[in-house]
Order: C-alpha cells, then structure tokens, then sequence
C-alpha cells in the first residue's frame, strides 16, 4: 500500500469505537479514509495506475474515481453490462494496492448475509462439550450464553470485514438487484462506517473503506444513496479505446482481429437493434474464440460460426447473420 506522510485535506471527523466487550464506547483517533491514505495525485496519475493493470478508463471516468478517492465518497458506476464497472472496482483496489473485498448483491439479500452470521454447527459443538465436561445441572446459563456469543462464532460477511480490515477496497456489485431495506441499511453504513452487533457492540472502521457500488439500473437507486455517492454512467467505450482495450486485455490476439472483431461489434451496436447489444464482455469473448480457432483475421464464415460469443438471444442472431456479408465487408 502506498501511504503518503503528508496526507491530502478532506473533512475529518471524529468517531466512537467500541472497546471490547462490555466496555463503553471510547472516542478513538481522528481519521481520514482509504482514499485520502493513498498518494494518487491527479485524475491522470489514477488512469495510469489503472491503465498498468490493464484497465482503460476514459478521462470522465478517472476524473470522478479519483474525486472519490480525495473526497472519501463511494463511487457508484451505472451502464450497460459488460462495460467494465466490476472491472473498475479490481482495478482499483489492483492499483491501490489494497484487498478487494466483494458483496455480491442479489434479490432477498439481507443484512445478516452483508454482515455478519452466527456459526451455529460450531456453537452447538461448543455447548455440547461445555455439558460433556461439567453436566448439563452445573453450567451458569449466562455464562454460556456469554461464550456461546464470542468473536471466535462470529462469521464475519463482507461489510463487517471491509469495516475491520479496511484500509480495503469494498465492491458493491448489482446493488439494482437489492430491495429497498437492503439499500436503507447499505445507506446507513456507508453513512456512518460502523455497524452495532447485539451481541458484541459497535464495530467501527478505523479507516473507512474505498466503496465501489455498481448497478445495471434494472431499477432506479434511491436518490438518499446516490447523493452519498459520486456518480458516473460508464458508456461503450469509443472504437480506439475498445481496440486498445482488446489489445491490452488479450495481448495473444493480432492487431488485426482485434481492430476487425471490435469494429464490428461497434456496427452491431450502432447499426442493428438488438435485445442485449454486445459489451466489451463479449468483445473480449469473441476475439478469445476466434484466436482460439486459430484465426488472425475475421470473415464471414468464421463469425457466423463465432456468433454465440458476442450475441445471446437466437433473435439477435438471426438479425445479425442476415446482414453480416455487409457488416463485414465495410470493415
Ligand atoms: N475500460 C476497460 N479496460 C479494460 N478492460 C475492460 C474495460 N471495460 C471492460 N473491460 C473488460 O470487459 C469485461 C467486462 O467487464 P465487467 O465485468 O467489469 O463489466 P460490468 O459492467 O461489470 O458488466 P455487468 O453489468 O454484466 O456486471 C471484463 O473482462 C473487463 O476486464
Ligand atoms: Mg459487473
């Protein structure tokens, strides 16, 4: 991890930490965040950390991911799929230097999934062995109640951990896929950093995390998370910048594929309607299946045969074979 002596300026505030259980909550130090720790200096000098680990982002896009980083808010990216917003979170963390820790969203997920869990097998095992040793009539219900609520039961999720172990970069993935409560609940961690256990007390990041939360926008965020965040629509990125994508991504495919399998899928995005138009995904997918025929260049046959990397609905496919002599023959 890059951590510069002198730290760059932002609001700092100060925060309660729990001091072990039992303990009353005790302020601890001043803190910055995982943004701020780093020593990226400029948008430019943040495209090229990212440009080394093979992530191409647009001036708009290192603009905003470096505003994120000096001001300490999440960053939430929306676009199509496969136009590299998980890929900007890896990045990121590749970049700083910093472990990446991923929640995966998804429909009905809840806090305790986000959280934290209790190892139940585990507890059980524990209370067991407690009878076993001193019989069932001696044991202080308290006291095992206490024990059976240790840290050592405690599965920690992915927020407890990014908490904890931050200096860390936390992916939000598919954040659209979470109901309301979740995203009132993400709201509210993100808001303050710390999380109240019941059982153990508040636990609060001593370093807040770098967050990257990601959404395909299959339904609308809720204005109260998008204004904690900064925001930024990730587009299909222009025909050179999708070339040098392929080209950094997949250095084995020739020049010449990579510019022809990319210039069509511009073409089919711009010239055909179709139900999931091509992303960089399948751009990189399309170029990996031709190489992996053997072919350094891309015609008719071969693409008709490869269709199925880059299309995924038997109607856009049907679409595009009737008018792929043509597509490709104005490469
Ligand atoms: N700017 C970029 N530079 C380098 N690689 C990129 C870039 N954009 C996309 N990619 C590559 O394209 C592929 C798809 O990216 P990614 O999975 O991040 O898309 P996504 O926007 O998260 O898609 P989805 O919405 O389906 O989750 C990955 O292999 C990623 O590395
Ligand atoms: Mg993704």
């Amino acid at each position: 991890m890059r951590i510069q002596g002198d730290l760059v300026g932002g609001p700092r505030r100060r925060r309660l930490r729990h001091d072990g259980a039992g303990a009353a909550f005790v302020p601890c130090r001043e803190i910055g965040h995982a943004g701020e720790m780093t020593d990226v200096g400029s948008a430019q000098d943040l495209a090229e950390r990212l440009r080394s680990t093979g992530y191409l982002a647009d001036d708009g896009l290192a603009t905003v991911g470096f505003l994120a980083l000096r001001m300490g808010r999440p960053l939430l990216l929306e676009g199509e799929p496969g136009t590299g917003k998980t890929a900007m979170a890896e990045a990121l963390a590749e970049s700083l230097e910093l472990p990446l820790i991923r929640l995966q969203c998804y429909e009905g997920i809840d806090a305790s999934q986000a959280l934290y869990d209790w190892d139940f097998p585990r507890q059980v095992l524990h209370l067991r062995a407690m009878e076993a040793v001193r019989g069932v009539d001696e044991l202080d219900v308290d006291a095992v109640e206490k024990s059976l609520f240790d840290e050592r039961f405690l599965l920690a999720r992915p927020i407890l951990r990014a908490l904890r172990e931050s200096p860390v970069v936390l992916l939000v993935d598919e954040v659209d896929r979470a109901d309301d409560e979740f995203e009132a609940f993400l709201l509210e961690v993100l808001s303050t950093n710390q999380v109240s256990i019941p059982e153990l007390g508040t636990v609060a990041a001593d370093t807040p995390p770098v967050v990257v939360l990601t959404s395909n926008r299959t339904r609308e965020v809720h204005d109260a998370l998008k204004r904690r965040c900064l925001y930024h629509w990730i587009e299909h990125p222009g025909l050179a910048r999708e070339v040098a994508i392929v080209r950094a991504r997949l250095p084995e495919v020739s020049e010449r594929l990579a510019e022809q399998v990319t210039g069509a899928v511009h073409r089919m995005r711009d010239g055909v309607e179709l139900l999931k138009p091509p992303g960089v995904a399948e751009t990189l997918d399309w170029a990996t299946a031709l190489h992996a025929l053997g072919r350094d260049s891309l015609d008719v046959e071969s693409a008709a045969t490869t269709l199925g990397a880059v299309l995924k609905y038997r109607e856009d496919a049907d679409r595009v074979r009737a008018s792929l002599d043509a597509m490709l023959t104005s490469a």
